[in-house]
């Protein structure tokens, strides 16, 4: 035979050669779920081993992150008031704003990026404003969105991440960003969102789950990739640094799809319900704990440059 795959398969040291790719710490983000109150670390019903964080005992939590080589987070801020403005999301003393300080205080290097949205704020948990006949009005929730991203930057936030799915907030943010003299912060889009299930656990944790109806009038439908394409486009057009793709594991091909279409770096998060059910499956011995970082590998394969997940620290340890 003059063709053996298997020549570059045989010892360790030969697929370490070849290997195409390369899960690095660097690339990894980790969410955390901040709360009101003192004193407060408190495991998170839905996602086993990760925990609602007062704003006091997120030093910790910083300083064993940084040791462990992770140096992003994506912060989650749980209001203890919401109403139907989300007016506590863009208070300069909300709970993120407090969070960000806090953490800036101690680890000014450390890149914090925040999670821009309405629905933990609000009574009726959508992402943006509600007209009366239950709409979701789209031109006045991206005034409300830039706002709350603007008090994040000012707060000393490094990037912010909108999730919202609205037409146009992409452009509303850096316009306002821009205005205010942060040209230089960059915006992550929630681009490719789809309206899924497997934010089930994340809803629990952060109480969000819409009041009334559900959201797929603002995120997409998950039997389409095109209109991904399309609204990774509008996301770029309007001044998107990073894009996302969300969720990510079932997602792979529309990762795939948008890094080979577009020259910008894609994000994936991999969300709280694939969190869960690998975590599940490893607890109970059904899948050996190495199916963790075969998972994070077949992310960064399909285009991924960087994820989002609640792993992070766990892959951080494998490495
Ligand atoms: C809020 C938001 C959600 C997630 C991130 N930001 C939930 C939702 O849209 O209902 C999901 C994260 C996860 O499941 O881990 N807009
Ligand atoms: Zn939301």
């Amino acid at each position: 035979m003059i063709k053996r795959p298997r020549r570059l398969r045989s010892t360790a040291n030969v697929r370490a050669l070849v290997r195409e790719t390369h899960l690095n710490k660097s690339g990894l983000v980790y969410p955390i779920f901040v709360v009101e109150g003192e004193g407060i670390k408190r495991e998170i019903s839905s996602l086993k081993d990760c925990y609602h964080y007062s704003v006091d005992m997120l030093d910790d939590e910083i300083k064993e992150l940084k040791s462990l080589g992770i140096n992003s987070v994506m912060l989650f801020g749980i209001p203890e008031l919401k109403d139907e403005e989300a007016t506590s999301a863009y208070d300069e003393n909300g709970i993120v704003q407090k969070a960000i300080r806090r953490i800036k205080s101690y680890a000014p290097d450390f890149y914090v990026i925040t999670d821009v949205c309405m629905c933990q704020y609000t009574t009726h948990g959508h992402c943006g404003i509600i007209s009366e006949a239950g709409e979701v009005l789209n031109d006045v929730t991206i005034d409300y969105i830039a706002k709350i991203a603007l008090s994040h930057v000012k707060a000393g936030a490094d990037m912010v991440a909108p999730s919202d799915m609205m037409d146009g907030r992409i452009g509303a943010i850096r316009s306002l960003l821009d205005e205010s003299g942060f040209y230089n912060t960059p915006i992550m889009a929630y681009s490719a969102k789809y309206a899924s299930a497997y934010y089930g656990p994340f809803r629990v944790a952060a109480s969000s789950a819409p009041g009334f109806g559900d959201r797929k009038t603002y995120q997409m439908d998950f039997h389409n990739t095109d209109e991904a394409l399309r609204e990774v486009e509008l996301d770029i057009e309007e001044g998107a640094d990073i894009v996302m793709v969300k969720p990510a594991m079932s997602y792979m091909d529309v990762i795939s799809r948008v890094k080979s279409s577009y020259n910008i770096p894609v994000a994936a998060y991999n969300v709280s319900g694939e969190y869960a059910m690998l975590k599940m499956a490893v607890e109970q011995g059904i899948m050996n704990e190495s199916v963790i970082y075969e998972t994070m590998v077949s992310i960064k394969r399909a285009g991924a440059d960087i994820i989002i997940t609640y792993f992070a620290k766990d892959i951080a340890k494998m490495l």
